[in-house]
């Protein structure tokens, strides 16, 4: 169970059909972006702020073997657990599930500050 997900919310982000057809979708829920990608796993949604130098670059980042890659200096970090292969720290990844055709994101709801980094 990601940490996220024990004070979480699941809030609507776009239709399964719509991911699928752009396998990339970058929108704003509750005051964060959130990147969500259509991969061979299915639905990923993680937090697109690279932690190399903390912008938000990851929704440009290029997609393949479960890896997504920062179009910045190269840093590359697990779609399935977050973690650097290349460079280091993690990304930030929230559980997602899809709920009669609607791709569904959990957020945390009152994320302590200590939580946020
Ligand atoms: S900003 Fe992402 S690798 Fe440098």
């Amino acid at each position: 169970m990601l940490l996220e997900e024990r004070h979480s919310n699941f809030y609507p982000v776009c239709s399964l059909a719509e991911l699928q057809q752009h396998s990339r979708i970058v929108r704003t829920i509750e005051d964060r972006p959130i990147l969500l990608l259509w991969t061979e796993d299915g639905a990923v949604a993680l937090d697109p702020q690279c932690p190399h130098q903390h912008v938000h670059s990851l929704d440009r980042g290029s997609v393949a073997c479960g890896e997504i890659t920062c179009p910045n200096h190269g840093w590359t970090f697990s779609l399935r657990t977050g973690r650097a292969r290349i460079g280091s720290g993690r990304i930030r990844l929230f559980t997602v599930r899809i709920s009669e055709g609607t791709v569904e994101v959990a957020l945390p709801e009152h994320q302590p500050r200590w939580m946020q980094e």
